[in-house]
């Protein structure tokens, strides 16, 4: 298809809800690509703005809210001073971060609706909706939960399914309850206005089937697998006490679906932004408007976004939806509630200095075409392998050379050899492909070309080694040291919109106020006589223990998980008191306890069962150690027949409880007993 040359660029983030921090998910879906294409556009000279903020209405803040007590603008607040902080510590450059309780967005969406309200673009519909006469509430969205007629997933929500994806009016649901008293709700009258997706239908087909051929292929296939379906009509409001107030008469008590009015929080964030100029970058032709955001996203910002856009009439629709999938964490789904997590901002307390290692991570490992995961030793062999061993590695040892031979100078380059040309139209190469995929969305090649620069750099030096010629022929080497810091330079240019932190001590380094993506590939860039700087580490290692400290974080969350869940098991088949008399259960005093050689689950007991005496081989060693069992009373059964164990003949059974997580508990009597009494 042939390129549109477009005049400038709206790039829009999803806007978070602010119910939580973020996560490394919504950086590896949204944010860090984002920031990636847009910097980009900026070296590049074009006029572009990055529009973000959160998303501050709906269900999941009010029931956050509720859980703790306080007002939803009390969460709001929190969580949206957190989000704003933690994505400028990462330097995920907007040029506005808005949220939707502003003053210009309640105006905004207002308006908007009110418009299309005015246009008779909404069917107007009284329907039966779920009330939870104990709560006294309306049961919109989130506050409902029941099976998917769909996929039969039991924690469906009553607007959308999480495990098949699919959308749900909440009278679809299968088993409703309450998720705020558990009650089945009952169903009362209301009135509620509707988008009629089925009227655009046609043009929304059109639009993208046709006309968006090239978009992802994970994004064109949800999109054309919903409209294979069939559209139907959806409520744009809610009955509900926090949100935008529908501006009509005869609809008080109900507000603004979050789904309607949080894109038009793109809008308003950038009227805020541009006041007098915001109209050119959301009506005009010329601009390319790009949607980031995760794969459950997708059918709003492609389907029921734009469809209020073309009612709307005056509006551009997309150029593109470059939606990501999910990003797993060590294997599990992330998930706020569940706390399985890697949050911005803790890591950011954490790792000083190290904003740039988690963008890298997140981007080498970004989840384009399917869901990915994030692991700690990942993150640790990705720093240590690549950013110090081949980045910082090329970059050190080019500055650290120049003040050895020049005194900290550069060189002038003199006549090129076969090999100089040979680099440099290797070079020249990596910036067209470069370029090419990050204007394509494929982020994780775009890192792996501007990674390539640094190699080329690394095998240069390798290659010439000007450590040896320094002895024989300094011309020579100025020529190669010259020729290294021009790479340098590049790699300034290149990394840049990847990794910002590191871009800008390194122009620091080699004395470049600005930088601009025209020159990469460019062996002038460096003028001869200036000086560098002295050189400052750009990445160091990550040893072990940390990386260690936080996967046993991860794992005592997974821990404490597992308990929170705990559901004891059903009750066993009746037994009678007779069945129970077979087991001769007693009380023994553990005289010693060992290890088991060659078998670390097992522990050797000698107990003192008041006769003479018996050895028992148990299963518990993970979670004891031998000596704090010593002199203390455990039951076990008696009358087992005795089995060989790695040699030794145990002869009974120790009894232990089970907890949630696996984890063995020794049962004994609470007090002191003679050895061998029975139990029963
Ligand atoms: N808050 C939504 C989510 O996290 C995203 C909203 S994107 C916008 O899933 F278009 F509504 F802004
Ligand atoms: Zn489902």
């Amino acid at each position: 298809m042939e390129k549109k040359n477009y005049k400038r660029t709206l790039v829009t983030t999803a806007l978070p809800y602010a119910n939580g921090p973020v996560h490394i998910g919504h950086l590896a879906g949204v944010y860090v690509p984002a920031d990636i294409y847009t910097r980009y556009l900026r070296l590049k000279g074009e006029d572009v703005i990055m529009i973000g903020g959160s998303d501050e209405h709906g269900v999941p803040i009010t029931i956050k809210a509720q859980k703790e007590g306080v007002t939803p603008q009390d969460i709001v607040d929190r969580y949206h001073n957190i989000i704003k902080d933690s994505m400028q510590g990462l330097g995920i450059s907007f040029d506005i971060y808005g949220r939707t309780t502003s003053a210009t967005h309640r105006v905004t969406a207002s308006d908007f609706f009110k418009k299309l309200y005015d246009k008779g673009e909404f069917i107007e519909k009284t329907s039966m909706q779920f009330y939870d006469e104990e709560a006294d509430q309306w049961l919109a969205d989130r506050y409902i939960m029941g099976t998917c007629p769909h996929c039969g997933n039991e924690r469906a929500y009553g607007d959308q399914c999480e495990a098949c994806g699919r959308d749900l009016n909440a009278t679809d649901l299968i088993n409703p309850h309450s998720t705020i008293t558990g009650n089945t709700p009952v169903l009362r009258e209301t009135k509620h206005w509707y988008m009629p997706l089925d009227k655009w239908e046609p043009r929304l087909r059109q639009w993208i089937l046709e006309g968006h051929k090239e978009w992802k292929s994970n994004v064109y296939g949800q999109c054309k697998s919903w409209l294979d379906g069939g559209l139907q009509p959806r409520a744009v409001t809610r009955d509900l006490n926090w949100g935008i107030p529908v501006p009509i008469e005869g609809a008080e008590g109900k507000v603004l679906y979050v789904w309607f009015d949080a894109p038009i929080g793109y809008i308003s964030n950038t009227k805020d932004l541009l006041p007098d100029s915001w109209e050119k970058y959301w009506k005009d032709p010329d601009t390319r408007i790009i949607h980031f955001i995760g794969k459950d996203n997708i059918v709003f910002h492609c389907l029921i976004f734009p469809a209020m856009l073309m009612a709307e009439g005056s509006y551009q629709l997309p150029e593109n939806v470059p939606a990501n999938e999910f990003l797993n964490l060590e294997g599990d789904k992330i998930s706020t509630s569940r706390n399985w997590a890697v949050w911005l901002h803790e890591y950011l307390e954490e790792f000083p200095g190290k904003e740039d290692v988690l963008r890298y991570v997140l981007t080498a490992n970004a989840p384009e075409t399917k869901d990915n995961d994030f692991t700690w030793r990942d993150f640790q062999a990705r720093n240590n392998n690549e950013l110090v061993a081949i980045l910082g590695n090329f970059v050190n040892r080019a500055i650290v050379l120049t003040h050895k031979y020049f005194d900290g100078v550069i060189p002038t380059a003199h006549e090129l050899t076969d090999y100089d040309h040979q680099t440099i139209n290797e070079f020249k190469d990596v910036k067209a492909t470069l370029s090419e995929n990050i204007e394509t969305f494929h982020f994780r090649e775009a890192l792996k070309d501007a990674m390539n620069l640094a190699r080329i750099g690394n095998k240069y030096l390798a290659d010439t080694e000007p450590w040896k010629l320094a002895k024989t022929d300094m011309t020579r080497v100025e020529t190669i040291m010259n020729i290294a810091l021009q790479i340098a330079a590049n790699l300034a240019i290149a990394f840049e919109p990847f990794l910002p932190f590191s871009a800008a001590k390194l122009r620091g380094m080699l004395g470049m106020p600005d930088v601009r993506w025209d020159k990469l590939g460019d062996i002038d860039i460096l003028a001869a006589g200036n000086k560098v700087e002295k050189p400052v580490l750009l990445f160091e290692k990550i040893d072990d223990s940390v990386v260690e400290a936080q996967m046993a974080r991860l794992e005592r969350i997974k821990q404490e998980n597992i308990i929170k869940n705990f559901q004891p098991k059903a009750v066993a088949e009746p037994c009678t008191f007779d069945d129970f008399a077979k087991l001769d259960i007693r009380v023994g005093t553990v005289l010693e306890c060992e290890k088991v050689k060659k078998a670390d689950k097992l522990l050797k007991f000698t107990i003192d069962d008041g006769l003479k005496g018996r050895t028992i081989v148990s299963g518990i060693a993970k979670w004891y150690q031998p000596e704090e069992l010593v002199g203390k009373q455990v039951c076990f059964i008696a009358n087992f027949p005795p089995k060989t164990l790695k040699g030794i003949e145990s002869q009974g059974m120790i009894l232990s409880a089970e907890d949630a997580d696996g984890r063995l508990v020794v049962i004994g009597p609470t007090g002191p007993v003679k050895p061998g009494v029975q139990v029963g």
